[in-house]
């Protein structure tokens, strides 16, 4: 299949632009196979890299995965460490494949709580992605929806008292303060793992995403599971509120 899909459209079946996924099931994944949970994660980064792929080859133009959580912390430090290890790994290595292949990735978080040598990893992703255009990665990285939220009201509150900012703060100002400023809102959630839950992800982004839960744990996701759920998008009537014409 190529990336040659402007229109977002695969045969009869549209391409939702914009797919976001909680990574789940890393460790169960492990558990069933008397491996550590850390053997799990390692697994799931794997399979990131095999759907970022995939998305982008058949036309998505933003996807937008949830890593780890401002509420991950509170894990046992070892299965943190690895984690941070396997996130530095796979930016470092993902810096090289950005410029190769023209690719834009983004962390959304609170980068400030981050180890030194990922903050400057992620400048440096920052710093490559203002070059291209074009498919879009996003990592969400000590995120959290509600933490967001707070911190853009905070920075229009900041801004406002400087004058930088006027009173008039619409729905599309106040996106421009969140971490996902410029990017527009997913089409499709995909949580699998078989947890039925948004666990503060995206909360303002996904007022009018479609939803796909699957058992399936993250590990274990391919391409077939991600065309399951963007043929069960494509079956979904999006109305946003309004009726049908
Ligand atoms: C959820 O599974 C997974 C995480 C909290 C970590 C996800 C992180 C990675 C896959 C590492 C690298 C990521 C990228 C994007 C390169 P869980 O541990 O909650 O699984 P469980 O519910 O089965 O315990």
């Amino acid at each position: 299949m190529s990336n040659n899909n402007p229109a977002g459209k695969r045969g009869d079946s549209r391409v939702p632009r914009h797919i976001a996924i909680i990574l789940d099931g890393n460790g169960r994944w492990a558990k069933k196979r008397g491996l550590p949970r850390t053997a799990g994660h390692a697994v799931g980064a794997e399979t990131f890299r095999r759907i970022a792929t995939y998305c982008r080859e058949i036309g998505v133009e933003y996807l937008t995965v949830y890593a780890f959580s401002t509420e991950n912390w509170r894990r046992p430090e070892a299965e943190v460490s690895t984690i941070m290890k396997l996130l530095g790994k796979y930016l470092h290595e993902a810096i090289d494949t950005m410029e190769r292949d023209h690719i834009r990735m983004k962390v959304f978080g609170d980068v400030q709580g981050l180890s030194p040598e990922l903050r400057a990893l992620v400048d440096k992703t920052d710093e490559i992605s203002q070059r291209y255009e074009g498919f879009q990665a996003n990592i969400c990285l000590n995120y959290g929806g509600r933490d967001e939220i707070l911190h853009a009201a905070r920075r229009y509150a900041e801004d406002y008292a400087a004058g930088r900012a006027d009173g008039e703060l619409t729905e599309d100002g106040f996106a421009s303060y969140l971490y996902s400023a410029g990017v527009p809102d997913p089409d499709l959630l995909i949580r699998p793992g078989g947890e039925q839950r948004i666990s503060n992800f995206l909360l303002w982004q996904c007022a009018y995403a479609e939803f796909y839960f699957t058992d399936v744990l993250w590990p274990d996701f391919t391409p077939e599971e991600l065309d399951k759920a963007i043929a069960v998008f494509n079956s979904r009537d999006r109305r946003y509120g309004g009726v049908k014409g």
